[in-house]
């Protein structure tokens, strides 16, 4: 009992003593794409930008997340839409990412002021986890000022008055 211990031990010693070796910097990689898909969790970006998401308490599959929605937010800033993120990301640079989130604010009810306000680091995990997936669907609809009367559906704000 005790010497047949001894090959299993060796055994995982060397399968992990490979993995360590051979994928060192893809590993640290990967971290950074496990921290950035934490962050779409746990930091909110799915409930809104990922359709169903927040209804279906996340039972999304992770190839459909972020992919913007057509449910409209209407409040006095118009009728606004969640962006289509995995088309949005793969437009820009990481750095031009960050730059965004630091510098540019977007119309409620986007909190803007979250990415501002995100650890750098955080900022550069989630750009390289949506790259990760990759681009994917269709454009958000388009931003409706004031007043115009949106298409499809919208979660109406009370301050927005009867429609
Ligand atoms: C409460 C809903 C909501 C949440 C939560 C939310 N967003 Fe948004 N987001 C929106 C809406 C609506 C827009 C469109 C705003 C506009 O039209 O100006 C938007 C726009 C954006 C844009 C601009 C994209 C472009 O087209 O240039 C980025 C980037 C973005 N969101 C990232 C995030 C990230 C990252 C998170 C998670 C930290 C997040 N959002 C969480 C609703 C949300």
């Amino acid at each position: 009992m005790k010497r047949a211990r001894y090959p299993i031990v060796a055994t995982l010693i060397l399968a992990g003593a490979a993995t360590l070796a051979g994928a060192a910097e893809p590993a640290a990689e990967r971290t950074m794409i496990d921290r950035g898909r934490y962050i779409a969790r746990i930091a909110g970006c799915n409930d809104c930008h990922t359709p169903n998401y927040a209804t279906t308490g996340g039972a999304v599959p992770e190839q459909q997340w972020l992919t913007g929605d057509r449910l409209g937010w209407r409040g006095p800033w118009g009728t606004t839409y969640p962006s289509n993120l995995r088309l949005a990301l793969s437009r820009l640079s990481e750095d031009e990412w960050v730059h965004n989130a630091r510098t540019l604010s977007y119309r409620p009810p986007m909190p803007w002021f979250a990415l501002r306000d995100m650890d750098e680091t955080d900022l550069r995990a989630f750009y390289r986890f949506v790259r990760a997936l990759g681009p994917a669907g269709e454009p958000a609809p388009a931003w409706l000022p004031p007043g115009a009367q949106a298409q499809g559906m919208a979660v109406v704000f009370p301050s927005a008055g009867p429609h």
